[in-house]
């Protein structure tokens, strides 16, 4: 294990416990310690639900990101285990970004990520140096793979940008060969989705652009996902620099969604519609599941990079996810529930009929307690 990943693992644990379970939501997975950002490698391994994040343990703001690690047997009730990747070779020693997970047929979990490294060009500008990179794990441990980066910029094609290559999402496909969907920023055209493909999942070739953004929604396009849903095919997006389009797409950054045809032989997507996923403003970057018993699960990060300075200096941690939802599509548009296994915490029902709420303090027999759901009809 590099030093760099056991200073973080001995710093997470220590401070960890410093923060009492009072401080922390209840079910909302919230940084173990420092800063959190994105889901990371959201998926079901070895019986449990894992999620990884972009985690900067040392302060609770944004820096050299790690990936935090969490499971789950609900989706509700989280435990942390340690962190799984260190920002400590060459090609991602300024940050270990977003990515995705896959089990391999050989039981192994893999994680494929973004290795970040800064490079400054001949005007003395910083700029982010985006690789993609694998490593392989148990569920608890991951070590990163020999031969990293495995995609560079030799692999994008014309105009993409090697600075904006980043966030891959992985899945296998029928015929047991691998794709990988990466947002780049291309030249005249703003954000693009390029496909990968793999017949092992670990060597990997460029394919073709799935979608291009043309400035329609934001500037640059950030963590995909894409999933069949209900006989259609829906692909997410993350957008920077975003205009408000009436109701959609509101100022900064924010979500999107594409519903359309996906032809599997061609591997092109006809985008039919779009809208965004979470008209609120603090949603970004989510990732999804497909749970053991077929439901589509998306969680977010619940914050929003305009905002995420707006808060107390000395706080030990910051940054939480939103609660798991179950995606439909309904009248062409798609849909969120809470997952059901929120009905599991529900304790007694309490009904009061006709009661007026105004600003004086009631106080109602049965309802009581740190964590109760209203329902207001
Ligand atoms: C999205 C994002 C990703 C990147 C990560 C860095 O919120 O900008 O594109 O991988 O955060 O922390």
């Amino acid at each position: 294990m590099s030093k760099a990943l056991q200073e973080a693992r001995e710093y997470e644990l220590e401070r960890e416990a410093q923060i009492s379970v009072d401080e922390r939501p209840a079910f909302h997975l919230s940084a173990r310690v420092g800063w959190m950002n994105d889901p990371n490698g959201f998926s079901v391994y070895n019986d449990m639900y894992h999620m990884f994040y972009q985690f900067h343990p040392y302060d609770s703001h944004w820096g050299p990101m790690h990936w935090g690690h969490a499971v789950s047997k609900d989706l509700l009730h989280w435990e942390y285990l340690p962190t799984a990747l260190a920002p400590d070779e060459d090609y991602d020693k300024d940050g270990c970004y977003s990515g995705n997970a896959i089990t391999l047929p050989d039981g192994r979990q893999m994680l494929m990520y973004t290795g970040m490294s800064y490079e400054t060009d001949e005007n003395g500008e910083r700029k982010e140096l985006q690789v993609q990179a694998l490593a392989f794990g148990d569920g608890r441990d991951y070590e990163k793979y020999e031969h990293n980066p495995i995609l560079t910029e030799a692999d994008l094609p014309e105009g993409g940008s090697p600075y904006a290559f980043r966030d891959p999402k992985l899945w296998q496909c029928k015929d047991g060969t691998y794709r990988a969907l990466i947002a780049n920023d291309v030249k005249g055209c703003g954000g693009q989705m390029l496909m990968y493909r793999s017949d092992d999942a670990i060597h990997w070739e460029y394919s073709h652009a799935l979608v291009k953004n043309h400035y329609r929604i934001g500037m640059m396009w950030e963590c995909p996902d894409f999933f069949e849903l209900d006989g259609r095919h829906v692909l997410l997006g993350s957008a920077q620099d975003m205009l408000p389009d009436g109701l959609e797409y509101h100022n900064g950054n924010g979500t999107f969604y594409a519903i359309g045809t996906y032809d599997e032989s061609t591997e092109q997507f006809v985008w039919e519609s779009d809208h965004t996923v979470d008209y609120g403003i603090d949603f970004y970057a989510p990732q999804t599941i497909l749970t053991p018993d077929g439901r589509r699960v998306m969680m977010g990060w619940m914050q929003n990079w305009d905002t995420c300075n707006l808060r107390t200096e000395s706080i030990p941690w910051y940054g939480q996810m939103s609660l798991p939802r179950e995606l439909f599509i309904r009248d062409g548009l798609l849909c969120q529930r809470p997952v059901r296994e929120f009905d599991a915490l529900h304790g007694k029902e309490t009904t009061y009929k006709d009661i007026r709420v105004d600003n004086t303090e009631i106080t109602l027999p049965g309802i009581d307690g740190s964590a109760c759901q209203g329902h207001q009809s």
